[in-house]
């Protein structure tokens, strides 16, 4: 099955096409980041213009690119939310308007579970997400843990009370006069730096939820008391990755641990986190389980949003678009 798929929730503006939710066929992205970038975050009517000046374009780029006609592809997946609405409806006009033209199925997709769902692009049968599983959610907008026994039943094991991690990354990215977005930034960074270098406080919050404004004010009131020039930026960033780090591989394995659920699954923009990586892994040694575990992440250009992962998602977990109206297409009355 064919699948194209459309994500503008953010400020990337992406489309794919990918084979039986896992064969990328061909992928456009258009990046928003070298016009947010002076602003430190993204401006949501800055990036709903963008969005509307390339969504057709890369559209029609892609189905050439990929050697293929309309009525090759069977069917079309948007991200309906979560997102900045404005640049959500970018992508929701574009596909219906494609799907009402056409008349090809049109199906709506959460934007977290295409997250998820990015796990099982390029990768061979042997590694597809196998339900059930403990999956570690961390972008700009959401830190979860989830327990995700089918797509249809995921149930949020525990979350962050305030920023999420990218959130915090892009925060403290900014407070070392790093470029947006601050996560690959910071863990460049921190490659050279001591992660003990400096003792920063983990929140003391439930025992699945995060919190990381505490630690995003106590980075603030070092570079304050010492003085950004008089730092070594280095070890700031190897000592704040890896405090962020710790806490979500550490509630991680435990929230699996918990649920007698050995396969573990990490997904959204911070997923690409090598360190992070790393500690999941450490983890479960320290516990004595890396026999049994099964750690799962997406390729890393994969782990940040696309649009392969939304067509991915509308293969295996595709949601009728919008109440009562069913699968959006010109056969339906609306
Ligand atoms: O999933 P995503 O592309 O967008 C949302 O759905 O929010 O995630 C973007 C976030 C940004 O905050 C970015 O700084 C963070 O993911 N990020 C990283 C890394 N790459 C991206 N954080 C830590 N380490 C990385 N390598
Ligand atoms: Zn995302």
């Amino acid at each position: 099955m064919l699948v194209l798929g459309i994500e503008s929730s953010c400020d990337e503006t992406s489309v794919a096409i990918v084979e039986d939710g896992h064969r990328v066929i061909n992928e456009l992205t258009h990046s928003q980041v070298a016009t947010h970038q002076v602003y430190g975050g993204v401006v949501p009517e800055i990036a709903a213009r963008e969005h509307a000046l390339h969504i057709d374009h890369l559209i029609w780029t892609c189905l050439e690119n990929a050697n293929l006609k309309w009525s090759d592809i069977n069917r079309i997946a948007v991200v309906n939310g979560p997102g900045l609405v404005s640049s959500l409806l970018v992508g929701i006009n574009a596909a219906k308007t494609l799907s009402w033209a056409l008349n090809i199925e049109l199906v709506s997709i959460n934007h977290l579970k295409a997250h998820i769902c990015a796990n099982n692009l390029s990768k061979s049968p042997s590694d597809f997400l196998q339900e059930s599983f403990t999956c570690l959610l961390a972008s700009g907008g959401h830190t979860q843990i989830l327990q995700v026994n089918d797509y249809q039943n995921m149930q949020i094991l525990g979350q962050t009370i305030d920023d999420s991690a990218g959130e915090a990354f892009d925060k403290v990215a900014r407070m070392l006069n790093l470029p947006y977005p601050g996560g690959p930034h910071i863990e460049n960074l921190a490659k050279t730096g001591n992660k003990k270098a400096f003792n920063l406080p983990r929140a003391k919050v439930g025992e699945f939820e995060f919190s990381f404004s505490g630690l995003k004010t106590a980075v603030l009131r070092l570079i304050e008391k010492i003085g950004l020039a008089n730092l070594n930026k280095a070890d700031l960033a190897a000592s704040f990755q890896e405090a962020v780090c710790h806490e979500l591989a550490d509630k991680l394995i435990k929230a699996a641990l918990k649920n007698n659920c050995f396969n573990i699954v990490i997904a959204g923009g911070v997923s690409a986190n090598q360190r992070l990586r790393e500690l999941i892994s450490e983890k479960a040694n320290e516990l004595n389980i890396q026999q049994k575990v099964k750690i799962q992440a997406p390729l890393l250009n994969y782990c940040t949003d696309n649009g392969a992962m939304v067509a991915a998602a509308g293969y295996l977990c595709p949601e009728n678009f919008g109440l009562g109206f069913g699968v959006y297409s010109r056969s339906k009355k609306l």
